[in-house]
Order: structure tokens, then sequence, then C-alpha cells
């Protein structure tokens, strides 16, 4: 067995309930692409989530439900405006703009949390919208949690959407970490998006337990006219569904995913606390969901990385990024604390 690490939420397990959940529905045939009985009954738990006027889709994976909500929301000729560190605008190989034509334009984010400034997205709708050689601002979309650990206040979210809607644009959020979110916030998944006007959620299961899955929420029905045939054009549309459906139906049922999210929130934050006075060790970011992010000497990162692994996210900076995934508990949090502190102390008296 592998070690765990600090690495990413998608290196843990599947949650035991979830794979419960795969077990019991691997029984018998069941009707494929969706007509299955268990795809029924994960969009009517989304519906209790979020109210009966919403179209819910299953996806397989993160980058495909951000790739099939733009690809719904836009026309080739549009551009869709992000922070520049936006999963869609970064690590997507360019997905987003292959399925859509559209390109993302990376807007310079807050230097802390890396959330998006209305006032920024201002200024370049000023040069772009109506400009005959600038592909057409149509989309806004932000990450929640931002992809440095930030979480989007609910005033926030508000903000933007309606800034989007007075000029004219639609607001996305990328939730590949929504549980997370909503720990952090501790309010309801509606009241942190549908209530304040986003139009599409991609709404992540994977980062959270599950095997593989994700769900596209559109609160703006209009968009999700010809969502199948974009689903199927993206080479998202999963014949046997019903396998990510009982996987949501088990992460939403009794709470699951919340407890899951408030599992690896906590363990952030309880790592953060217990590295942050260990000498050498200089925290950046306001821990607010499973994310952590320090300064470390660059000598021990490859020594700690042997313990338990994780990626240095800035090279010239020496920081790293810590990730706490929902099977991280209390003892590998102090195991790790405590091999950094013997590791820094002892270097520091060699010193
Ligand atoms: C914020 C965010 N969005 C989307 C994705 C894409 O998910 P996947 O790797 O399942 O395509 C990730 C993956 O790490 C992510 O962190």
């Amino acid at each position: 067995m592998d070690k765990k690490s600090f690495a990413s939420d998608n290196y843990s397990g599947v949650d035991p309930e979830i794979m419960n959940a795969l077990i019991k529905c691997n029984i018998g045939h069941a009707k494929a692409y969706g007509e299955d009985r268990y795809t029924k009954k994960a969009i009517e738990k989304f519906k209790e989530i979020f109210g009966s006027d919403i179209y819910v889709d299953f996806l397989y994976n993160g980058t495909g439900a951000n790739t099939v909500a733009l690809a719904a929301m836009t026309e080739s000729f549009h551009s869709v405006i992000c922070p520049e560190q936006a999963h869609i605008n970064t690590y997507e190989v360019g997905a987003p703009t292959k399925f859509t034509g559209c390109s993302m334009v990376g807007i310079k984010a807050c230097d802390v949390g890396g959330k998006l400034k209305v006032e920024r997205v201002r200024d370049y709708l000023k040069i772009s919208m109506g400009s005959m050689h600038h592909s057409q601002p149509r989309v806004i979309s932000i990450t929640q949690p931002t992809e440095i650990g930030a979480v989007y206040t609910l005033k926030e979210i508000k903000e933007i959407a309606d800034f989007a809607h007075e000029n004219d644009l639609l607001f996305h959020i990328d939730g590949a970490r929504i549980f997370n979110a909503a720990d952090s916030l501790n309010v309801g998944f509606k009241e942190m998006t549908k209530d304040l006007g986003v139009d599409v959620l991609s709404f992540g299961g994977t980062k959270n337990g599950m095997m593989f899955g994700e769900a596209v929420i559109f609160f703006n029905t209009e968009l999700a006219k010809n969502v199948t045939y974009r689903k199927k054009q993206c080479t998202q549309l999963n014949s046997k569904m019903r396998y990510i459906a009982a996987q949501f139906i088990a992460l939403l049922e009794n709470e699951l995913g919340l407890k899951n999210a408030r599992q690896s929130n906590n363990m952030a934050k309880l790592l953060a606390e217990s590295v942050a006075d260990i000498p050498g060790v200089k925290m950046t970011n306001k821990v607010e969901a499973n994310t952590v992010y320090a300064i470390l000497p660059k000598e021990i990162i490859p020594i700690l990385q042997e313990k338990y692994f994780f990626y240095v996210w800035d090279v010239v900076r020496s920081e790293v990024r810590w990730v706490t995934s929902f099977d991280i508990t209390k003892e590998d949090v102090f195991d790790f604390a405590q091999q950094m502190r013997k590791i820094l102390t002892k270097k520091q008296k060699a010193a």
C-alpha cells in the first residue's frame, strides 16, 4: 500500500460508503446513458437541495464538467473571463478552448487568495466589449474555493453575479471542491450558488471521496437546451451512468460529502497550526479550505517529500502546497509536523 500524502485530494482512495454504493449498484443490468433508476434518484437528490427548477447532468471528470458547462454557455466568438490561475485557464490543456472555440481570458487576481475582482473585469470589458477584434465576453468563471484555497464569501459571489448580469454576462462556478467551500462557509449549497445568481455550477465529487464523477448544474435552464449533444461531443457522455449517479446519491445522503469536507478542512487547519511555529517555516495563505501553502528551506523539501509526498508550488519562492484529503487523520498531521520539526531543528543545530 502506498503511503498517505499531502499532494492532492486526488491521491486519496474512495470513501468506503461510496465503494459500497458502487458494489450495490453493480447488481444486474440497468438502462444505459442515464435512463437508469440511480441517475433518476441522483437528479432528485440534487433537486431536493437546489429546487426542482434546475437541470442536472453527470460527467466523468472536472475538466469535462467545466468544458461541457462552458460549451453550453457560449459560441465560438465568445470569451470566458476568469482569474489567471483558474483551472480552466492553466491546468486543462486548453480543453475548454478546444471544445468551445472561446478564448479563456485570465485576469490578474487578488495577490492574496487569488480571487477575481470585478474592477479588473470592468477594465477588460472596456477594451473588449463590442470591439470587432476581440472575442466577445460572455461568461465570468471563478473557482470556489480558489486555486489558492481561499473561499469567496456570499457577498463576494453576489457582487460578481450582479456585475456579470448587469453587463450581459453569464456566471459559472468551478466547484470541483464545492463541499469544502460549503463546509467553510457553513451554508447550504443553494444559498451559496443559485440564490446569489450563479447560472451554471460544476459540482465536484472526485476530490471528496468519489472514485470518479462530477455533476453540472444549470440554474439557468435555458442554457441546458443542447447540453446532451455538447456532452457527447466532448466525450463526456457516460454509458454506464449509474456508477456516477450511485456515488452522488451516497455522497449526498446523510451528509457524507459534508463530513468528508469537514474532515479535510479541519486537517488543513490543524496542519497549518502544527507547523506554523517551526523555525524556517513561513505560512503563506490563510487556510479556509483544504489547502495549505508554506515557504520551506529548499534543501529540506526532498527529505520531507520522502516521508509524505507533496508538490512544490513555486520553485523560485520555495513555496510548497499541502492538500488534505477526507481520509487524513490527526495522527497523520501530527506525524508529518513532527518529522518536519525534527528535520528543521537538526538543520538549525548544524548551522
Ligand atoms: C479547481 C479544479 N477544477 C477542475 C479540476 C479538474 O478535474 P479533473 O482532473 O477531474 O479533470 C481540478 C483538478 O484538480 C481542480 O482543482
